[in-house]
């Protein structure tokens, strides 16, 4: 029997280190890339010339005033790992979503698109009314729901909150909440569309890029029969408003370019009433000067 002696275990290490630094070690970076995570709080800041500030018109930014809030109490089941999709029912409770609605109701004006730079209100492609939202208790309740959620994560700002209101033939034809432009100084990360009023017909919330689950039990929550209708010509799945309940997703992969799963739109109302609210997390790094 071959005795394994210490200068023969030296000798075969003396051989297998060259093997795997120069072969072994550069055949594992090719085929498992290290992506840098830009959501790692010790990553490095983006370079930028110029310092941007926080803007309090657009981001629900801390002011010290802590809001008295109740126990959370919503559910969750996970939809989707990559990209994160999580739906949640009773995120809002009946109350809280009738009181939005109600503080919301003096505010609307029409719907803008963003094109690039500028805004515009174009019904083609978004047909709604939407109201900003004052920060009374209620909204800054939902700011910290949002945030626990998302585990407080750094850098993570809560945008102003706008309620939608689509009346019949309201839609916002498909779109992504991303912009790509997390290295220009900010982008948002995470998307709760959350249905606050579901008294209407149509209205669901499409996304032509993702697959039906397996289960009869997501029919709650998703429109099955629209799915298995084929003079409707609708792809991918549908959520059928439900008051209360959001979808939770993230636009985001960790190296800051956007899902092209997220594609997702505002199908027509085509009877009644549904008032949406947006919850837009927007990931901005401190920069570096
Ligand atoms: C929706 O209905 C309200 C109330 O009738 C009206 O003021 C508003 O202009 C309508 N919005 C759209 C986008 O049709
Ligand atoms: C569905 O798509 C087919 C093929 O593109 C088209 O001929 C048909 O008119 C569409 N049906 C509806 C209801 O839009």
């Amino acid at each position: 029997m071959p005795k394994l002696s210490l200068s023969t275990l030296l000798t075969s290490l003396f051989y297998l280190l060259p093997l795997y630094l120069f072969v072994i070690a550069p055949l594992l970076r090719q085929l498992f890339p290290v992506t840098t995570n830009i959501f790692d709080p010790d990553a490095d800041p983006p370079d930028a010339e110029t310092d941007i500030t926080l803007d309090p018109e657009i981001l629900s930014l801390p002011d010290g005033i802590i809001p008295t809030c109740p126990e959370d109490t919503y559910r969750v089941h996970l939809l989707s790992k990559d990209p994160l999709i999580i739906y949640i029912e009773d995120f809002l409770s009946a109350e809280e979503a009738d009181h939005l609605v109600k503080i919301s109701e003096p505010n609307y004006t029409p719907s803008i698109i963003y094109n690039g730079q500028t805004t515009q209100i174009d019904p083609t492609t978004r047909l709604s009314d939407r109201a900003l939202l004052p920060r009374d208790n209620t909204v800054r309740c939902l700011e910290a729901r949002a945030s626990s959620f998302q585990g407080w994560k750094p850098h993570l700002y809560i945008e102003r909150m706008w309620a939608q209101r689509y009346n019949i033939s309201g839609h916002y034809k498909h779109h992504f909440d991303w912009a790509g432009s997390v290295a220009r100084g900010g982008d948002r990360l995470s998307t709760f569309m959350v249905y606050l009023s579901d008294d209407c017909h149509g209205g669901g919330t499409n996304f032509p890029r993702l697959k039906m689950p397996r289960g009869d039990q997501w029919c709650r929550f998703l429109d099955c029969e629209l799915a298995k209708n084929e003079n409707e010509n609708v792809t991918g799945i549908t959520f059928k408003p439900v008051k209360g309940n959001a979808i939770f997703w993230e636009n985001l992969r960790a190296d800051g370019t956007g899902y092209p799963e997220t594609w997702h739109a505002a199908f027509p109302v085509t009877r009644g009433l549904k008032v949406g609210l947006n919850i837009w997390s927007w990931y901005q790094p401190p920069r570096r000067r």
